[in-house]
């Protein structure tokens, strides 16, 4: 089996290359049907990829330190972030600056922080 797919060069990048694109396409998650939100699968890794280069322990804009989830039990950080995602596009105060969540890491989120913003253990 290996033998057949692989006989050229050619053909063994271009099996590679399939298996790593099934691979890769696994580990998205649709955020939109996420039925029970958690912290560390879902909300964590949005934090890190989109807000964490700018709000984290060693720097944060704002004085605000998004690495640190105690942070995000604050019911007043939690309005500003609810609002604060969901600006129009050229608004000065949108986050991540000029480069919006999309629909489904908003609704994510904001359920999140709207239900409490419980963390797993
Ligand atoms: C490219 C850097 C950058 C990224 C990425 C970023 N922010 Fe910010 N954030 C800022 C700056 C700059 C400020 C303004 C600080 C100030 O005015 O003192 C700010 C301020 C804030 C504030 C306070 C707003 C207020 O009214 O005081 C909130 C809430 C916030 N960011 C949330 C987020 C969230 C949530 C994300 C990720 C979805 C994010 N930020 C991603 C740079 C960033």
């Amino acid at each position: 089996m290996y033998r057949k797919l692989c006989n050229t060069t050619g053909c063994c990048i271009k099996y590679l290359l399939i298996m790593l694109f099934i691979c890769s396409c696994k580990g998205i998650i649709d955020l939109c049907s996420v039925e029970e939100i958690s912290y560390k699968t879902h909300v964590q890794p949005l934090i890190n990829g989109k807000c964490k280069s700018c709000h984290n322990n060693n720097f944060a804009y704002g004085n605000l330190n998004l690495e640190d989830y105690n942070v995000l039990k604050n019911p007043k950080v939690k309005k500003q972030i609810i609002e604060v995602i969901k600006l129009e596009l050229g608004d000065p105060n949108l986050m991540p600056p000029n480069r919006p969540l999309d629909e489904c890491q908003i609704q994510l989120l904001e359920n999140w922080l709207t239900l409490g913003g419980a963390i797993d253990k």
